[in-house]
């Protein structure tokens, strides 16, 4: 037994088993750290593209609910590669964007696309759980958090982290996977799940295992109502909810009050 877990450490779901906090965080960090230069790419096999258009959506629509002519801050939690924040470092240079990833090697991969595309001014990238945010209270205009809260080990205490962390009036955008499609669709899509993505990632990443995990991950996550509801118990108000492709993606807009 690893010496690091403590006999009544919370369980938490990971994929379709529960491991101790303590594991789950560390099987997600070596997880994501073994994928990390297959990611952008499997990103867009497993979504067939998609999950690029959701990206600028969620950035649209942060430009919408908050007017961001003056020099705002906003931290992309579990940032990993840095999709999120170049969109919105592009479309909004004022900005000052903060990356926070728990795996160092998704983003070294995020710092040099950055430079490559010579948007690295006014990035700040921070490692740590989400869980535990070193960022002084009161201090972000927003938060964005892209595909990452599924796999965070502490949900809950992540989501009480953001609350504080924003400024009254400021906005936590959460893009996540669901697990619940529109019904003609849904035996086709657990298909996809079951067997598709590991498939994928086995033949192209070369990682069975890390795939079938995030297939789980996806088929235990919180359905949309469900979910809305855990953000409206850590106080968050006006909760919005879009669904794309058929459900199969989720934007929650939540409201710091
Ligand atoms: C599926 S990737 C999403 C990356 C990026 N946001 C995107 O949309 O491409 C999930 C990310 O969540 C990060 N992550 C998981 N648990 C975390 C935690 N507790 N705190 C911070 N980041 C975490 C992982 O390291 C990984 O980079």
């Amino acid at each position: 037994m690893n010496k690091n877990i403590t006999l009544d450490e919370e369980k938490v779901i990971y994929g379709l088993k529960k491991i101790p906090i303590s594991q789950k965080r560390k099987e997600i960090e070596n997880l994501f750290t073994n994928v990390s230069n297959d990611y952008d790419l499997m990103n867009d096999l497993m979504s067939l593209g998609t999950h690029r258009i959701w990206k600028r959506d969620l950035v649209d629509r942060l430009e919408r609910e908050q007017i961001l002519t003056k020099k705002k801050k906003i931290l992309d939690l579990a940032g990993g590669t840095g999709d999120i924040a170049f969109a919105l470092k592009k479309r909004f240079h004022q900005n000052e964007i903060t990356v926070m990833d728990l795996t160092l090697g998704m983003m070294k991969v995020g710092k040099q696309k950055a430079i490559k595309k010579n948007i690295h001014d006014g990035l700040n990238w921070v490692a740590g759980d989400s869980a535990y945010l070193p960022f002084t209270p009161s201090s972000f205009n927003n938060i964005t958090c892209a595909f990452g809260i599924r796999n965070v080990a502490e949900i809950e205490k992540t989501l009480n982290e953001c609350y504080k962390v924003l400024k009254p009036g400021g906005k936590l955008m959460i893009l996540e996977f669901s697990p619940e499609v529109i019904i003609p669709f849904q035996k086709f899509y657990d298909y996809y799940l079951g067997n598709v993505l590991p498939f994928l990632g086995d033949k192209i990443a070369n990682n069975k295992k890390a795939y079938q995990y995030l297939s789980e991950s996806i088929e235990t996550f919180y359905a949309p109502n469900d979910f809305c509801d855990i953000l409206q118990s850590v106080k968050f108000k006006i909760v919005k909810l879009k669904k794309y492709l058929s459900g199969t993606a989720c934007l929650y807009i939540a409201t710091r009050i």
